[in-house]
């Protein structure tokens, strides 16, 4: 059984992290997304509602686990009993930031190795940030993000 985890901060989910689910859903029997509690970037989101936001948009993939965490992810992989970490690398400047994630991850935990899935070119200029920065300025998002996440931003920022 192998099982991997794919965490993030998912402020929130796009359809380029939903492309990295259902692509990582096919090389894992099971993967857990895990969505960062505490995120030093104090999130639009609070993480019951990014996590709610996860379940809908993969209600349709059976394999996929939604659970919030805070702390070191390498104690949340250990937590689940997973081995690997999946990250999407969209482009050469996310490289060096995910390479010290990976390799320090690696340094204090052996027995995690970090696989990682190529974005769809689609999705390759794609960020949670951008797509915040976008809605709160009332412009259109629906390209970006599944048309619940449309709902819940616009939802955020008529308040
Ligand atoms: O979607 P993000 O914000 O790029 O995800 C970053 C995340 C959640 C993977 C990273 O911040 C993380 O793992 N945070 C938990 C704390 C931790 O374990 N840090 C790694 C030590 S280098």
């Amino acid at each position: 059984m192998t099982r991997a985890v794919y965490p993030g901060s998912f402020d929130p989910v796009t359809l380029g992290h939903l492309d990295v689910i259902t692509r990582g859903s096919r090389f894992f029997d099971e993967v857990i997304v895990g969505v960062l509690q505490n995120s030093a970037k104090s999130p639009l989101f609070s993480v019951e509602e990014r996590v709610n936001m996860l379940r809908e948009v993969t209600e349709g993939i059976d394999n996929i686990e939604i659970q919030s965490f805070d702390g070191l992810l390498i104690d949340f992989a250990k937590s689940v009993d997973a081995h690997i970490i999946v990250r999407g690398l969209r482009a050469v400047t996310d490289f060096e930031y995910e390479l010290q994630l990976a390799q320090t991850n690696k340094a204090v935990y052996p027995d995690i190795d970090t696989l990682f899935l190529v974005t769809s070119v689609v999705y390759s200029y794609l960020s949670s940030s951008v797509v915040r920065e976008i809605a709160s300025y009332n412009g259109d998002i629906s390209k970006f993000v599944p048309e619940c996440v449309t709902e819940k931003l616009k939802e955020k920022f008529d308040k």
